[in-house]
This record gives C-alpha cells, structure tokens and sequence, in this order.
C-alpha cells in the first residue's frame, strides 16, 4: 500500500501535525503548573497508541521525569470495550509514593481507563493523574476524572499519530477520519 492509498483512506483531517504539536504544547505548559521538578513525575503510557503522544509529550516537558509503560487489552466483541481489562505487560516501576500521569491517546467509553485508573490507586501511588490527546464525549460510559484533555473529537474513528485500524495507519503524522469503505 503506497501512500496515495492511505490517504484516500482519509475522509477528514482533524489534525495536521502542527496542530498536533500545538495541543501537546499546551497540555505540557499545564502539566508543567501542576507538577515540580522535585515531583519526579512517573508518565505511564498505555501501550501501543500513546506511543506518539508519549515521545512528543515527554520532550515537551521541561520536568525531572520517569517513563514507563502498560499494554492491557479489554474483553469484548467487536470494537467495543467491555471494562473487563487483562494486563498484558505491567509497569517495571514500583508506583508507592509516586505521582504517576497516565499518558493515553484517546478516551471512547472511558472504560479502560476507569479500570486502569484504579488499578494503578490501588498500588499506593501518592497520585494518579490522566493526559489524553483526544476524548469522545458523545461516546463516554463513564464518567471518569481527566485532568489534561488536549482536543474534543467527533464520536467518529480516528487513526493517526499512534491510532490505528487493524494496526495501519499508525504512522501517520496527521490524525484524520478513517473512511468508512475500509472497514466495510
Ligand atoms: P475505551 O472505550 O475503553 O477505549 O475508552 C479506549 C481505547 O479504544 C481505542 N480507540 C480508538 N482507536 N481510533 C483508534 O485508533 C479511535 O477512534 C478509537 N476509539 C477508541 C484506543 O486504543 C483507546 O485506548
Ligand atoms: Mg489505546
């Protein structure tokens, strides 16, 4: 598949990667208010889709700071999310004590992060905070306490800058609509 092809799989960009990078800015000048360098803050990014919104986030910010990363996957038929989250990679950290800001691309029912959210609580951490790029608030399920939000989206499928259908298109630099005749 050569370029041309991905780019009639486009129906819309939402965002260009300029616009991208100004989100990420501004998430990262509002992080920076919050946290202080003797925070040493652990961002945890939740494999593979925050891998972009991590690399460009984590050099944006002008913090003392750890990374580290979770892969969980949700049950559930379909594309739908079930809440039901198995863990398939955990974090290498130990979080006790520590102030820890999930890094996420996208939030659609809510679900995983809700179940991830406490999850990581329940480990002790002193706080556990949550970045993501996108939201869908049309798709929400449940209601969940995200701190830093870069961009509110359409309830549409986006694929782009870490987003992905069946794996492709991650590494577009643009986000965009995914058109319908792909997954027809
Ligand atoms: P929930 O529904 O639990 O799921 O909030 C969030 C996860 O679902 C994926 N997701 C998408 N991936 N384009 C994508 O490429 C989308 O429009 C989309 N909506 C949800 C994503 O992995 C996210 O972490
Ligand atoms: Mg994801």
């Amino acid at each position: 598949m050569d370029i041309t092809d991905i780019e009639a799989d486009i129906t819309e960009v939402l965002f260009t990667e300029e616009q991208i990078a100004e989100t990420i800015a501004g998430l990262a000048r509002q992080i920076e208010a919050d946290y202080s360098d003797d925070d040493d803050v652990l961002l945890v990014g939740v494999l593979r889709g925050a891998v972009m919104v991590m690399a460009d986030l984590a050099r944006e910010l002008r913090l003392q700071l750890n990374m580290d990363w979770m892969a969980v996957s949700s049950y559930g038929s379909g594309t739908q999310s079930s809440g039901v989250v198995r863990i398939l990679k955990d974090l290498d950290t130990d979080i006790t004590g520590r102030k820890v800001l999930i890094v996420e691309d996208i939030i659609d029912s809510g679900l995983t992060l809700s179940w991830l959210l406490s999850n990581l609580r329940s480990r002790g951490a002193a706080s556990v905070e949550i970045c993501a790029l996108l939201r869908k608030p049309l798709a929400v399920k449940v209601e969940i306490d995200v701190k830093y939000v870069g961009a509110d989206i359409p309830n549409a499928f986006v694929v782009g800058y870490g987003l992905d259908y069946a794996e492709r298109y991650r590494n577009l630099k643009s986000i965009g609509v995914l058109a319908p005749h792909v997954y027809a």
